[in-house]
């Protein structure tokens, strides 16, 4: 009997949304009510490495499992189940068409799983995490998948994990099939197309667990009439301006569309009944500092952009280095509510892939 045990490991990036995915037209499927960009930031600071294994030996009652940072996690929920499903069906369908091929799908399967970030940063973790489980197990099973074909699986996981299989500037297309085939990441420019962007991630320092991304979107597309009008109008618009300020590498026009972006998913959570607030008084303080360093500095060289919760990312290009870690450090440092660390940009500034 096959008693071998298969291994195959792989590492996703942190992709940071300018433009944000909130609000699910299918939860089922994990589909978007709109389309959504992010920047990929640097897996030398940020990511999920993440070894797949399977064997005939491993004892079957144990079934499927995942190790999450040295513990235990749940694999029960119907979004790691969806990836299990798609990723077993597609390796099927070879051992089908080449019966010479060891049966990995019918084996037990062992992912371990590690962050290269403090998950107590409070930095959405799911993208990079379930972009790397997919991507762990497709190699284990060899499959001939494209990055495109695997974010439509990772998508499934969790909704911005499709974002994270591609490096650079990046589109999550909403797509209109009902089955989700057509809603899938795609690559808008590589990061050497503007190598210059930066992020910097201020972490508050008393950041408690807020409402889920789930509960929270659908909450907002249940209650929010504010909603209604992001999705029609405003994300549509903030989607061709920023492939247009990408594509002519025009910071200015990033910068803009991606605070007002952030505002305004903020402002339809703020609008759902009763409201949901992610940020609280040190986000805004932040909010505050860069309009400072954008005055200070006569020009935009810094915008803020805000998830599920109260931490800052800050995109900024590297010439401008100086004008804007070190003001902010000036700014925020005597107060509190930030990590300091995060303040003066020590391993918080992030390059692109
Ligand atoms: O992928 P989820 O379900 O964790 O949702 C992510 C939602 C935001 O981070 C707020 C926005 C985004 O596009 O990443």
């Amino acid at each position: 009997a096959d008693t071998k045990v298969y291994r195959a490991s792989t590492t996703a990036p942190v992709n940071i949304a300018v433009v944000k995915y909130w609000g699910k037209r299918d939860p089922k499927l994990n589909l978007p009510t709109n389309s959504s960009l992010s920047v990929t930031l640097s897996q030398a600071d940020l990511r999920t490495l993440t070894t797949a294994s399977c064997s005939a030996a491993y004892p079957a009652p144990e079934g499927d499992s995942l190790l999450l940072n040295g513990e235990p996690s749940d694999v029960s929920g119907a979004r790691t189940q969806a990836c299990f499903r798609e990723l077993r069906a597609r390796r099927a369908a070879l051992e089908a068409a080449d019966p010479s091929l060891p049966k990995l799908s019918t084996m037990p399967l062992r992912l371990v799983s590690e962050n290269n970030f403090p998950t107590a940063a409070g930095l959405a973790s799911s993208a990079a995490g379930f972009a790397a489980f997919v991507r762990a197990i497709a190699n284990l099973y060899e499959l001939p998948a494209s990055p495109s074909e695997l974010s439509l699986i990772a998508r499934q996981g969790s909704g911005s994990a499709c974002r994270s299989l591609f490096g650079g500037y990046v589109a999550w297309r909403m797509g209109s099939a009902p089955d989700g085939s057509d809603s899938r990441a795609d690559q808008v420019a590589p990061a050497s197309h503007w190598p210059e962007m930066r992020a910097l991630i201020l972490v508050a320092s008393a950041a408690k667990k807020g409402v889920s991304s789930t509960s929270g979107m659908q909450q907002t597309v249940a209650t929010s009439g504010l909603f209604r009008e992001r999705i029609t109008t405003v994300v549509p618009e903030n989607m061709d301006k920023m492939e247009k300020a990408i594509a002519a590498r025009d910071f200015a026009a990033f910068a803009e569309v991606t605070m007002r972006d952030s505002n305004s998913f903020h402002a339809t959570c703020a609008d759902t009944y009763p409201p949901i607030f992610y940020m609280n008084d040190v986000s805004r303080a932040a909010i505050r500092a860069v309009e400072a360093v954008n005055a200070a500095a006569g020009r935009t060289v810094a915008a803020y952009t805000f998830d599920a919760g109260p931490n800052a990312v800050i995109y900024y290009l590297e010439q401008d280095t100086a004008a804007v870690v070190g003001t902010f450090y000036h700014l925020l440092g005597g107060l509190d509510g930030w990590k300091a660390d995060s303040l003066k940009g020590a391993q918080s500034a992030v390059a692109l892939d």
